[in-house]
């Protein structure tokens, strides 16, 4: 993003050009952000370890056109559901380009995701049987939950720990491991994810250190070797522009070190080091174009927008802050107002108290910060509200790659019986 002369362009397209040609609200994304992100943080770990891969975790952003842009660049993919792995192999991956992250999965997902042939990663021992009993593969990996979680997103994204539901217990990853290799499962694999947009390099050096002991152990005990370690997403993004970036040189060369250590102390055969963000290669690549429709002086003043908690629900879900810059107006002077989308729920109100530029008037375009990431995937059609366009932007170049929702989308597959027709 860059302000000319007070107007704001997404790579070198005026943000007035896309609310012209595409309508609002609208997510847009810069591919050139998205490769430089995703090189950045791929040259900081094959620096440290040359047996380094990212796998795209698809939930984030699940748009074709954005997570191609990650397999051009040399990412698999991390699928939480049976249709993830059917989006992987609309990319052309699958096998063990594919990482098949489920939990508490029904039969139908086991014997889908065992067919489609990606690499089973087991949230809980509990599964083991199933799954053998269902196609016994050759490679399996457990979700380790190591008894410690973190997020700098709010409480509710702590995705290890003892309060979240991921993850095999620590005490049962030993008896998880022999399950399977008395089964007849060859090779193995390790994964974590207790970090949710995290920004202290440290953090990942303690956790890599606890996964590590765990299957030091585990693969001493057992005799087993690890063909991969996956420590999971979690590279944080600022929100806040007080907040400091990730030092991911000092993130890679931190976990590389303890990683390097913890293979020598346990004499493991050197396993593929991989992780699978997200956030961090789409996060800042993505932005809501929204418009200024009504401003009401109440108990305070309130700029309505059509940004609503259906087109991000972040902010009505956890909280969350994004910045927000109104088109034209970045150098006037600021008031304190509130923003709110049109929804009908007061947790739409999801701006309060923020420094705006006091001119904000009808019409103006509002532009979206941070929004790439668990943006659009999580939007949805209450109040009759339809899910928002998207479009990617490469320099002067922009490309619709989807759709604004219509009425049709909203009863699709919606039957009405016959009796209720008259
Ligand atoms: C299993 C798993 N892997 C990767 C990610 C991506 O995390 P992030 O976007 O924080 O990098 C998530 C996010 O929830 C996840 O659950």
């Amino acid at each position: 993003m860059q302000i000319i002369n007070g107007q704001i362009f997404l790579e070198e397209v005026p943000v007035t050009t896309l609310a012209a040609t595409y309508g609002t609200p609208t997510y847009v994304y810069e591919e050139n952000r998205i490769r430089a992100n995703f090189r950045r943080a791929l040259a900081a770990f094959r620096k440290y370890y040359d047996d380094f891969r990212f796998f795209y975790a698809i939930k984030a952003n699940n748009n074709l056109a954005v997570a191609n842009i990650l397999r051009q660049e040399g990412a698999g993919i991390d699928a939480a559901s049976v249709n993830e792995i059917l989006l992987a192999q609309k990319l052309g991956l699958g096998g063990e380009d594919v990482m098949f992250s489920g939990n508490f999965l029904s039969d139908d997902d086991i014997r889908q995701g065992l067919e489609s042939g990606v690499i089973f990663n087991l949230d809980d021992i509990s599964l083991l049987p199933r799954v053998i009993k269902l196609g016994r593969p050759e490679f399996l990996s457990f979700r380790v939950n190591p008894g410690y979680g973190k997020s700098e997103v709010g409480d509710f994204v702590t995705n290890a720990g003892p309060g979240a539901k991921f993850g095999v217990h620590p005490d049962q990853v030993m008896d998880a491991y022999r399950l399977a290799k008395e089964a007849g499962v060859k090779r193995f694999g390790a994964h974590m994810m207790p970090g949710s947009c995290i920004r202290d390099p440290e953090y990942f050096r303690f956790i890599t250190e606890l996964l590590m002991d765990i299957i030091g152990h585990a693969a001493r005990e057992l005799d087993i070797n690890f063909d991969f370690i996956d420590l999971g997403g979690g590279l944080g993004i600022p929100y806040k522009h007080e907040d400091h970036l990730l030092d991911i040189e000092k993130a890679a060369s931190l976990v590389a070190d303890v990683f390097q250590k913890k293979i020598a102390e346990y004499g493991l055969k050197p396993p593929r080091l991989m992780m699978e963000p997200a956030r961090y290669f789409v996060g800042d690549a993505g932005y809501i174009l929204g418009q200024v429709h009504a401003i009401k002086d109440s108990y305070s003043r309130i700029i309505g927008t059509d940004v609503s908690m259906n087109i991000l629900a972040r902010p009505a879900m956890y909280g969350s802050y994004h910045h927000i810059y109104v088109n034209g107006r970045e150098d006037e002077p600021r008031t304190k107002v509130g923003l709110c989308g049109q929804v009908c729920e007061n947790t739409d109100f999801w701006v309060r108290d923020r420094e705006l530029p006091s001119g904000i008037a009808l019409n103006d375009i509002i532009v979206v910060e941070n929004a790439g990431a668990y943006g659009y995937a999580m939007s949805y059609q209450y109040n009759g509200r339809l899910k928002p366009a998207e479009v990617l932007v490469n320099g002067k170049q922009h490309w619709l790659i989807r759709e604004r929702e219509t009425i049709e989308d909203l009863v699709r597959n919606v039957t009405v019986p016959k009796h209720l027709q008259r």
